[in-house]
């Protein structure tokens, strides 16, 4: 390993400069105008994939944005580590807010800004850079490996359940690992063992038949925009409550040894407000800030239109108005139901002065992760190897929907091993990601694949 490691220090710029490359494919998954981007950075990737060394490197089409799949199989009676990843990213905008252009990654102190870099082209590429230290330095690799790297993980991974469906065998593997998360804060590594799920709506409130003058109609019919207001505010209560009827139902107990446990971490809110910029923080009553954030379901507005929003001033009352709204959901909520019991209420609330039209655009599960496996130990001994630290373990906010259909389909657990930090700006202007844990992870990931044939030993195999 020393070898490798060393491989690794030598080629630290040239990996920094490919990974430039990655990211300057604005490989945005929602928008039609870069499907042209989505099937660039595809190609790039299998491309890559071929010059690292990893055989049987295939594009697959979906009915969405392309799957990139290769292999190598070469350790006979070795584990078989499947790694995912996805190339796609969120929308750069707003694009004025970037301090640097958002497809060109500039290194500013010891970060490397651009959109995807942390989440997660540049956590994807940790693994492709480990692999080819790993095969240039010792000709093999300690396990066999298969790695997916998806284009839709950022609109819900819509089309990658039926590839797992379709392609059972091909992806059999005894664990999955993924880099999409984060460590708790710089210095302090991670292993994450739960996501939230998500169920994403949309709103559309139509009032008059068109756009009326405000001062000639002002008075006479309920403004759209007044009334979603009014439905929206009416969504949480005085203590930080989600109003709908329904939605607490099958939220799961936080156990006593996991509030002891999240008690421990070291984290206070007054330095949280302060990173964060706000004065005071805002959330469900009766539980701690890191428990509302990762086992408690939440609601959020994330974004209203409708209207005049141009410069100066235009006296209009509007037809319509918009809303999206996402609720993010834990341990035992179902996001098909969720989403049934959202529009049920919004259909029940909304006032007999305009009509509504509520529509899901994505969903997702949450999960829930063993950390009592091979894969974990494995990974904490890379972590104290790749980092020189002992991880902790965490939940997270965020939601990546294919990790609980991995365990659903193919019947593979997943090992979540983050290398992002939780400031580092994802899906918002200025995101970067911490060169120290660019190389750090990549050390990791090398280690990891060395480890795990270690813990394997005397476990239960697969195959
Ligand atoms: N990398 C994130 C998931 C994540 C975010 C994990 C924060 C841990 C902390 C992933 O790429 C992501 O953003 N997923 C989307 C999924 C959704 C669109 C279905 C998310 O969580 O918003
Ligand atoms: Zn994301």
């Amino acid at each position: 390993m020393e070898q490798v490691v060393s491989y690794i220090d030598t080629n630290k710029e040239r990996y920094l400069n490919e990974l430039t490359e990655l990211l300057a494919i604005p490989s945005v998954s929602s928008r039609k105008e870069h499907q042209g981007d989505m099937q660039q950075c595809a190609q790039w990737i299998a491309d890559h994939m071929e010059r690292i060394g990893m055989h049987s490197v295939k594009i697959f089409p979906t009915e969405g944005h392309p799957v990139v799949y290769s292999e190598w199989l070469e350790a006979p009676g070795m584990p078989t580590v499947l790694v995912y990843g996805h190339y796609d990213v969120q929308s750069e905008e707003p694009v004025n807010l970037w301090t640097s252009p958002p497809y060109q990654a500039t290194v500013r102190g010891e970060n490397l800004y651009a959109r995807g870099s942390t989440d997660d082209k540049g956590q994807a590429f940790i693994h492709f850079k480990a692999v080819e230290a790993l095969l240039k330095t010792n000709g093999s690799l300690p396990v066999n490996l298969k790695i997916i790297i998806e284009g839709e993980e950022e609109v819900g991974s819509e089309h990658l359940d039926s590839f797992l469906e379709e392609h059972k065998d091909l992806l059999q593997a005894d664990l999955v690992l993924i880099s999409d998360t984060s460590m708790f804060e710089k210095d302090v590594p991670s292993i994450c063992y739960g996501l939230r799920g998500i169920a994403y709506m949309e709103i559309e409130l139509s009032g008059p038949n068109r756009d009326l003058h405000s001062g000639s109609f002002g008075g006479s019919v309920h403004n759209p925009i007044q009334a979603l207001a009014e439905i929206i505010a009416s969504l949480h209560d005085d203590n930080g409550r989600v109003t709908i009827p329904g939605f607490y139902d099958d939220v799961r107990s936080l156990t006593k040894a996991e509030r002891a446990a999240y008690k421990k971490l070291p984290f206070t809110d007054k330095k949280y407000a302060g990173g964060l910029g706000v004065k005071v923080l805002y959330g469900e009553k009766g539980f701690t800030t890191l428990e509302r954030l990762w086992a408690r379901p939440t609601l959020e507005c994330n974004g209203i239109w409708g209207g005049y929003t141009g410069e100066g001033a235009k006296t209009v009352l509007p037809a319509k108005a918009f809303a999206k709204i996402s609720m993010r959901l834990v341990p035992d909520q179902r996001s098909a139901k969720t989403a049934k019991l959202f529009e049920k209420h919004i259909k029940k609330i909304v006032p007999k002065t305009v009509t509504v039209n509520v529509r899901t655009l994505h969903g997702g599960e949450p999960a829930i992760t063993p950390i009592d496996s091979p894969g974990v130990e494995a990974a904490v001994s890379a972590l104290e190897k790749g980092f020189g630290k002992k991880p902790l373990y965490q939940r997270e906010g965020g939601s990546i929907p294919i990790v609980v259909q991995f365990k659903k389909i193919l019947g593979i657990d997943t090992v979540l091993l983050g290398f992002g930090l939780p400031d580092e700006n994802a899906h918002a202007p200025d995101e970067f990601l911490d060169l120290n844990n660019f190389y750090g992870g990549i050390r990791t990931s090398a280690h990891f694949f060395n480890e795990l044939p270690k813990f394997w030993r005397g476990k239960s195999k697969r195959r």
